[in-house]
């Protein structure tokens, strides 16, 4: 009661033409810091930059078909947090953030259905550790992203949200598997999101959607909570358009710490606990090139013309001489034999041996209610009459290999020496050349098109087997093209040693100061602000476009 009468006495004390002034806040293009100076400024409140999210979801979801489900409660956290605001209590460093989570994240209270019809009804009894990190620093959970499916390939595609479509290219991918949370946050639904990546899957979205992301140190980050497949090589973080909404981000997520529900957090060193991200990057400072030595993985690139390679190839070529112009050392690895992302996945990618023990550990405890299957196997339940479940063609073999496949086979432990081995190789190469960083393009040739059979040429198993961080970052964008009105973006990583978050976090920074390269799509006016035209009573619906969007001969449902 004493709530509802602040909330109406808050609304009798603003002008009557206060709806649109609190609500017409230009939300494109959003950083925690514009958010928070048009919030502090009192130029608006929490509720309004929340209806301004939600109100371009309205118009746009359709178009990109990013989301699979709206929080209920984002307004209401909206409201609390705008009390505490007239309080004078807004603390937290995401203070009325909005932001998205991929559906394999556990938060309440959605559904956790990594985009699969048969996790439907799964829901969580508690948030996960990185949720809970993420409220407690002031987020708004706005909702969840779509993801191809249970976040096994790059695509975008399931069962339960349908194909997600590239804003910057309406016949591309969004690149994934986080390509949800990739094509909502270029849209501006949210002013950051999160991601999974077991190889490639913070990477790709982050460059197929000009946008920077993080794959944090293995051990950096509890992954308790959120829907697994390998322990070595799942790493979750977050997809941005700043390296300084990044770090803030980073900082967020790493604050967890050692968390006994994911024991690869055993491994975090004390002097990285409690690290305050933003410490590294200065706002508003142009960040120093000068002297930095930096590595290029030569075996990472196809250099074999076409309209598919060439633009890749540009973007770095680009970067490379603006690195030396500006009095960075630039060092060429050569050994294309031990940096060759192809054969890195055919010999070293124990995915499919862990896959079937960590579901199944998900799937199990008593932290999911709601009925759902309660093993891989179970999930993967041939039912011609209910799909269920996708599996891609190209996946057909993955799936087969997992259901029978365990950590305890030989060839897991063959895998996993040669991993160390490679391990060692790398931390070698960076030190003996004295690298801060070496990068690469995230992906040899441009995000493919909707309807292909994989998201081929992507380079991220190096850092994936190796629990290597990396940056993501946003160097430029293909020529364009009718269907893709400025061109379709390219990006690169920034790979590092262990716990080296905060150097790689400089470098992008540096970069970006020069570089700029991000934009925001145009295709469908998505460039456009959209107006709050009414107040919101409550969040609104989504509807996933779901097998309707899907190309039934590519992508069978439930078949395997
Ligand atoms: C201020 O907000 C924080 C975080 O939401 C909360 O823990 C604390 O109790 C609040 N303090 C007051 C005085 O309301
Ligand atoms: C998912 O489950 C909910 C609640 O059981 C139901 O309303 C909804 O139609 C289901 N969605 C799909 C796509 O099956
Ligand atoms: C289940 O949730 C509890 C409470 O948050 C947590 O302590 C426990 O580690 C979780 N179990 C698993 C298997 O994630
Ligand atoms: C660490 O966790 C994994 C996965 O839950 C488990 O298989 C392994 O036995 C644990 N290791 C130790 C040393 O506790
Ligand atoms: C940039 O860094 C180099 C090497 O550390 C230093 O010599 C130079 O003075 C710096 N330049 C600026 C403008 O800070
Ligand atoms: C390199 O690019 C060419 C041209 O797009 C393509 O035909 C070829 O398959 C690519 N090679 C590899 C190894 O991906
Ligand atoms: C490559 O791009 C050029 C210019 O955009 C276009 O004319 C040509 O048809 C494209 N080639 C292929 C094979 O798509
Ligand atoms: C790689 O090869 C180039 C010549 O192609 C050479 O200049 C460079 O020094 C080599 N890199 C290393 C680290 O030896
Ligand atoms: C990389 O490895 C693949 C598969 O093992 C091989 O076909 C290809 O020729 C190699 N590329 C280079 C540059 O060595
Ligand atoms: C397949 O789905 C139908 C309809 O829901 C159900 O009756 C049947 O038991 C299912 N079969 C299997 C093998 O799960
Ligand atoms: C790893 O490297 C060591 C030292 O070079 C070598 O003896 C060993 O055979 C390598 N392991 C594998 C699995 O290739
Ligand atoms: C959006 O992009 C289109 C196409 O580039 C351009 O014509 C229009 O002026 C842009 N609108 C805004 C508001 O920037």
């Amino acid at each position: 009661m004493v709530y509802f009468l602040s909330l109406l006495a808050l609304s009798l004390l603003l002008p009557t033409s206060s709806f649109t002034q609190t609500t017409s806040i230009d939300v494109r293009e959003a950083t925690i810091s514009s958010i928070h100076s048009s919030l502090f400024s009192g130029l608006t409140t929490c509720r309004g930059i929340v209806s301004a999210f939600i109100a371009r979801i309205e118009r746009f979801n359709s178009d990109i078909n990013a989301i699979i489900t709206l929080n209920p409660d984002a307004l209401s956290i909206a409201d609390s947090l705008d009390e505490s605001l007239s309080r004078g209590n807004a603390t937290g460093p995401l203070f009325c953030i909005p932001i998205l989570l991929k559906d394999n994240y556990d938060a309440l209270p959605m559904p956790s259905t990594g985009g699969c019809l048969a996790l439907n009804a799964s829901k969580p009894a508690q948030d996960g550790p990185a949720v809970r990190a993420f409220r407690d620093a002031g987020a708004v959970i706005l909702g969840k992203s779509n993801l191809h499916e249970l976040a096994l390939e790059g695509l975008s595609v399931s069962s339960l949200g349908g194909q997600t479509i590239n804003p910057y290219d309406f016949t591309r991918t969004p690149g994934g598997s986080s390509g949800g949370t990739g094509a909502a946050v270029a849209a501006s639904f949210a002013v950051f999101g999160t991601g999974t990546d077991t190889v490639n899957s913070l990477r790709s979205p982050a460059s197929a959607n000009s946008l920077f992301s993080f794959r944090p140190t293995r051990g950096l980050i509890s992954r308790a909570g959120v829907i697994p497949i390998s322990y070595t090589q799942d790493a979750i973080g977050a997809i941005g358009r700043c390296p300084l909404d990044l770090a803030t981000a980073l900082t967020v997520m790493a604050s967890v710490g050692y968390d006994p529900a994911d024991n690869v957090t055993s491994a975090i060193p004390p002097s990285v606990l409690g690290t305050d991200y933003t410490s590294f990057i200065s706002q508003g400072v142009r960040a120093n090139l000068t002297g930095i030595r930096i590595g290029v993985l030569e075996g990472f690139f196809n250099r074999t013309a076409s309209n598919e390679t060439t633009p890749v190839n540009n973007a770095m070529d680009n970067v490379i001489s603006m690195l030396q112009s500006h009095g960075a050392s630039v060092i060429l690895i050569n050994d294309t034999t031990t940096y060759n992302a192809t054969s890195i996945s055919a010999q070293m990618d124990v995915q499919t041996s862990e896959y079937r023990e960590m579901l199944n550990h998900y799937l199990s405890t008593d932290n999911l209610t709601g009925p759902h299957p309660r093993t891989m196997p179970q999930l993967y339940t041939r039912n011609q009459s209910t799909p269920e479940f996708l599996v891609i063609p190209s996946q057909y073999s993955y799936v087969e290999t997992a259901l029978v496949s365990s950590t305890s086979n030989a060839s897991y432990y063959l895998k996993q020496s040669l991993i160390a081995n490679l391990t060692r190789s790398l931390h070698a190469t960076i030190l003996t050349n004295k690298l801060s960083c070496v990068i690469y393009p995230e992906q040899k040739n441009l995000v493919v098109p909707i309807g292909s059979p994989s998201q081929s040429g992507r380079n991220g198993i190096l850092a994936a087997v190796t629990g290597s961080p990396v940056i993501t970052m946003p160097i430029g964008f293909s020529p364009p093209s009718t269907t893709a009105p400025i061109g379709i973006p390219v990006g690169m990583e920034i790979l590092g040693l262990p716990w080296s978050e905060g150097t790689l976090l400089q470098v992008a920074k540096a970069i970006d100061d020069v570089l700029h390269a991000r934009r925001m799509p145009v295709t469908a006016g998505l460039n456009e602000t959209v107006e709050v035209t009414k107040a919101y009573t409550q969040v609104p619906r989504v509807v996933p476009l779901g097998a309707k969007n899907i190309d039934k001969a590519a992508y069978p449902l439930g078949v395997y």
